[in-house]
């Protein structure tokens, strides 16, 4: 994880020699993220002295309109001033250090032709860089296998003389428990598991990694985080966009396949697992492995009791109308495809038997919201017979996520007056508020790691297939064409049946 330069002392502390091979550099992630990623490590004096970018894509273009087209993202991206800006003000010097570092090799993801070409060009780097390679494939699911054979027959993964090779593999990986194997399976055969980082790019956010800081770094908080004093959690990621345009991908991924065994899972299993013995890529890994091997397994026959989807229909979001779902661009006009999904997930262990995990996510909401809220036991009321109090207020720990990262205490406090009343009051951090940090892409820390071998923020191989097999009996309950799939509007918090789910329990879900 990066400490941010604040001092040039600690500036001072690049990424080993190596050579970045992207594939996909043509395309959008590359734009928006990885490249404004790789600015922002040249601005910290992170990336390695010795350095080279070998971009790969089937575009028929020239190294320099390569770099003329990722100047140009760059510069709009840096002049961007939205509060949720990833870049400060354009440094020239800091891109030049890492536009200059890049070649270009075109062709296709399945000619050997290119990785013959690609072999040339490392080795032409290979005295800078010491022979160091981090591949990345930011491309299209369906060429993650492929890149990683070709890789494979081509000797491009063996390493020699001290010198590292390393692969990054972008989400989705696998569109279920089957497909998450095979991946695993084929990635396995050429690659060492430890030379393999699987990417959630939630694990790069600040407030995501401060979750087992908050746990594990306060002496008050652990003794409580447990069943005799939490009474429920809920974790939101609420987003107000729709599915802009990305409806081919969308309309045959849905929301549970796109967030939850992913992201809602990275999340539920930082809050629910057990203490590691420290933060050592595989003690952290094990103890969210642990956690996700005691959630009591979701049957497929009974999902209509544990779990909600909806799709949205036409609406307002921050007072501009949206489309319904099924009139976006590239989604089917009886699409049954879900942009909502809710579920209830319970743990079978002494620290959680008995507290339900509601976990939701939606497109097109109301408000943006990812959080994590902690719901406390409620007081006894019998203290207050006889006054005006007719119940405790309740204490709600909220880990806020994005925006507006910080996190709120909510208890109860006397209103000031003769009587006596309670009132919910509330104490906050804002990240912003203490902390001088520089805007990112979230991306910086997670390249950083790869390059240094750093596995912490990066999932292993059984942890995806956890994910996957937790969710597999709710894809498949959902592939029937009968399965209910509830609706609302563009705008507002999910649909009517999500509030079931949890009236159900006498509980509802906090407002978004
Ligand atoms: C991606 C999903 O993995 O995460 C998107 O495919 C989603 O659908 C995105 O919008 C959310 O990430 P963030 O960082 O914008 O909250």
């Amino acid at each position: 994880m990066i400490d941010r330069p604040e001092t040039e002392e600690n500036a001072a502390r690049p990424a080993p020699s190596c050579t970045l091979v992207l594939f996909g550099i043509t395309g959008d992630l590359v734009h928006r993220l990885l490249m404004p990623a790789l600015y922002n490590l040249a601005r910290w004096k992170r990336l390695p002295v010795d350095f080279a970018i070998v971009g790969v894509s089937r575009s028929e273009i020239s190294v320099e309109q390569l770099r003329n087209d990722l100047s140009q993202a760059l510069q709009r991206y840096t002049a961007a001033k939205s509060e949720e800006a990833k870049l400060e003000a354009f440094e020239q010097n800091a891109w030049e250090r890492v536009v200059h570092q890049l070649t270009y090799v075109s062709g296709h993801v399945d000619d050997p032709a290119t990785y013959k070409t690609l072999l040339e060009c490392l080795n032409k780097r290979k005295p800078d860089t010491g022979g160091n390679v981090l591949f990345y494939l930011a491309v299209a699911p369906q060429f993650f296998a492929p890149i990683v054979r070709r890789i494979g027959e081509a000797g491009l993964a063996r390493e020699g003389q001290g010198a590292w090779r390393r692969i990054v593999i972008e989400k989705p990986f696998g569109r279920d428990l089957a497909s998450a194997k095979a991946l695993n399976r084929t990635t396995l055969q050429v690659f060492r598991e430890d030379q393999i980082f699987r990417m959630d790019h939630f694990l790069g956010k600040e407030t995501v990694q401060n979750i087992l800081a908050f746990r594990f770094g306060n002496g008050l908080f652990e003794p409580l985080w447990n069943r005799d004093r939490i009474d429920h959690v809920q974790i939101t990621v609420a987003e107000t966009v729709g599915v802009e345009r990305r409806g081919a991908f969308y309309d045959v991924t849905g929301a549970l396949r796109d967030m939850v065994p992913n992201h809602l899972m990275q999340l539920f299993s930082m809050v629910a697992m057990e203490p590691p013995i420290s933060f050592g890529a595989d003690a952290l890994r094990d103890k969210k492995q642990e956690v996700l091997m005691v959630v009591r397994p979701l049957l497929e026959s009974a999902a209509a009791d544990y779990a909600v989807r909806g799709q949205y229909e036409g609406g307002a979001v921050g007072g501009r109308a949206m489309q319904s779902y099924r009139k976006e661009p590239n989604v089917d006009p009886a699409s049954r495809t879900e942009t909502y999904a809710a579920l209830r997930l319970e743990i079978d262990n002494w620290r959680w038997a008995g507290v339900p995990f509601y976990l939701r996510t939606g497109k097109a909401m109301r408000a943006r919201s990812t959080e994590i809220a902690i719901r406390f036991k409620e007081a006894p009321l019998a203290i207050f017979c006889g006054t005006a109090v007719k119940q405790c207020v309740p204490n709600w720990l909220v880990l806020q996520i994005q925006p507006n990262e910080g996190i709120s205490l909510q208890f109860g406090a006397k209103v000031p007056g003769p009587d006596l009343k309670l009132s919910a009051v509330k104490m906050g951090f804002l990240y912003k508020e203490y902390f001088n940090t520089s805007p990112s892409t979230g991306y910086e820390t997670l390249i950083y790691d790869a390059m240094l071998g750093d596995a912490t923020l990066f999932q292993r191989a059984d942890n995806i297939e956890a994910g996957w097999r937790l969710i597999q009996p709710l894809l498949d309950a959902w592939a029937d064409s009968q399965s209910i799939l509830a609706s609302y509007p563009a705008g507002s918090a999910g649909p009517c049946e999500a509030e079931r789910l949890l009236a159900r329990d006498g509980r509802a879900w906090r407002p978004t």
